[in-house]
């Protein structure tokens, strides 16, 4: 009598997910991008370094990353749904 695993919930909990850490990815990049003049030792956000913020940009990728296999993984109904609505469409 196991409890049932709520879809719509981890649906819910992974496009937000996906929202998030590839925010974070995409903020971190540009912020590197704007300060590639600085030393990796040079604090330039919250006194973190260049070179803390280039690991942190690197495992928020890796993060976002896996949540977007899970996104197709636990969406992939919709999406095959979408690709053969666009081909029949065309
Ligand atoms: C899956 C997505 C991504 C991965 C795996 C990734 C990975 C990395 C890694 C490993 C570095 C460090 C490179 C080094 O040591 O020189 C880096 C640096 C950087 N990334 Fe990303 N990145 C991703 C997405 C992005 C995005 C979306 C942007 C743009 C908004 C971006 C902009 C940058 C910039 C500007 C640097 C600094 C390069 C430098 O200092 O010369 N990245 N990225």
């Amino acid at each position: 009598m196991g409890k049932k695993i709520n879809i719509r919930l981890i649906r819910a909990f992974v496009a937000i997910f996906l929202l998030v850490f590839w925010s974070y990815v995409i903020s971190t990049g540009f912020m590197l991008y704007f300060t590639k003049h600085l030393a990796g030792t040079t604090p330039i956000l919250f006194g973190i370094t260049r070179a803390m913020w280039k690991d942190l940009h690197f495992w928020f990728s890796v993060i976002a990353t896996i949540v977007t296999v899970f996104h197709i993984i636990v969406d992939w109904k919709a999406l095959t749904a979408n690709i053969r609505y666009l081909i029949k469409n065309q």
